[in-house]
């Protein structure tokens, strides 16, 4: 029998793999998803899989990928779980699924297994995948079945089995990273009466140390996927990886949020996302140029639906692809170009420009102008406000307002 597990390095994947051979009596294939995770995070990687009992290691390169078809379409959606979150986790865990049960087709395995608790959102997001693509793979889930209940637990039995680790008890924060966020739970967070603490932050420098000079960047964009920076042609990985530089220099996309879990718990965290929130700002910047009213209201709905959709892990659906086609055909107006400038923890789009801009600077100048003519709006107005008149005149006068 074989099994095909989501294997990051840390503890818990550690700790997975001889419960699985000794449970289940199955070999493990250890699958790695290289999406932009900390170098240290992949160093001797395979080795120590190996060391934990692991038959073979597979890493996947997923990272181009990984920004051009899941955070870019996402990205073009304007996603933002309950309005702040810009969905690092979520959004990585369809993709590193996908080519876990790849994997297991391509080798024959029997299961699949994630090391994801049963109190959260990702055993969800997995589970969702391996249900859309493989339904027929039995599925692991050693959080929900063994009896270990804490780090201490698990370190003493990696030592009972004579399996060396690195890892140690004092691990305080759940982390996840990916090239789009670093996100950081648990320890001190736990209650949100207390301030973060300077090693809750990862990536971004404090917003109150960053330059006293800023700095601005230019953001090209072909059908709302942003494909140029200051002028330079770069595939969407290397855009990401240079705006999180420059993000993380100004101290620019973190975020301390409460937020309502699947599982129906609140959970606290740090967020950052420095490269995407710049991202974010150009493309809203370019939507104000480009979109009329009520297609503008049609975007944020759509970005509202596609916020859930993958929050929840449901991307292999006929919703998040219909979604997607909406905001394609959308985007496909958003050619232009949007200058931010960087400034402690802030974003400012300060230029903006668009071949397709209805911006219109002779209808709206505050200036005479030779277009528009005044009067054509007393029709206009009186019709708007037709209603209110009839209501206020049925009501005579109304004492409501
Ligand atoms: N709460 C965030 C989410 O559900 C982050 C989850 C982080 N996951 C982790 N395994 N540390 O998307
Ligand atoms: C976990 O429970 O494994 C991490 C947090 C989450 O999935 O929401």
């Amino acid at each position: 029998k074989k099994v095909v597990l989501a294997y990051s390095g840390g503890l818990d994947t550690s700790a997975i793999i001889p419960w699985i051979k000794e449970n289940y009596n199955s070999d493990v294939i250890a699958f790695v998803a290289d999406v932009g995770q900390s170098k240290n995070d992949l160093i001797n990687i395979r080795q120590k899989a190996l060391e934990s009992g692991a038959s073979q290691c597979i890493i996947v390169d997923l990272k181009e990928e990984f920004v051009t078809n899941y955070v870019y379409p996402m990205l073009k959606t304007g996603a933002l779980y309950e309005g702040n979150y810009l969905l690092g986790t979520a959004i990585a865990r369809p993709i590193i699924a996908k080519a876990q049960v790849e994997i297991a087709l391509k080798l024959e395995a029997d299961g699949l297994c994630h090391g994801a608790t049963g109190k959260g959102n990702d055993q969800v997001r997995f589970e969702m995948v391996y249900s859309a693509l493989a339904p027929q793979l039995k599925v692991i889930t050693p959080w929900r079945e063994w009896k270990f209940r804490s780090r201490e637990e698990l370190l003493f039995y990696l030592e009972s089995r004579n399996i060396h680790t690195t890892s140690t008890i004092e691990k305080i924060y759940s982390r996840d990273e990916n090239s789009w966020h670093l996100s950081t739970e648990g320890g001190i967070l736990e209650d949100p009466w207390n301030c973060s603490k300077n090693d809750c932050w990862v990536w971004t420098v404090d917003p109150k140390n960053a330059p006293n000079i800023s700095e601005c960047v230019s953001v090209k964009v072909e059908n709302g996927n942003i494909v140029a920076l200051d002028n330079i042609f770069l595939t969407p990985l290397e855009c990401l990886k240079r705006l999180n530089f420059l993000g993380s220099k100004h101290g620019i996309g973190r975020i301390d949020i409460v937020e309502n879990r699947l599982t129906g718990m609140k959970s606290r965290g740090c967020y950052e996302t420095p490269g995407g929130t710049i991202m974010f700002a150009a493309l809203r910047a370019l939507e104000q140029l480009v979109l009329d009213r009520d297609s503008f209201k049609w975007r944020q709905i759509l970005g509202l639906e596609m916020s859930y959709v993958i929050y929840s892990g449901n991307w292999f659906s006929p919703i998040r692809r219909s979604i997607q086609a909406a905001s394609d055909e959308l985007s496909s107006e958003l050619n232009g170009e949007v200058v931010l400038e960087l400034y402690k923890g802030m974003v400012i789009p300060v230029k903006k420009s668009s071949q397709n801009s209805l911006y219109s600077k002779e209808f709206v100048t505050f200036s005479s102008d030779n277009v528009f003519n005044q009067s054509d709006a007393c029709g206009f107005t009186k019709l708007f406000s037709l209603s209110s008149r009839i209501r206020a005149i049925n009501n005579c006068y109304n004492s409501k307002n």
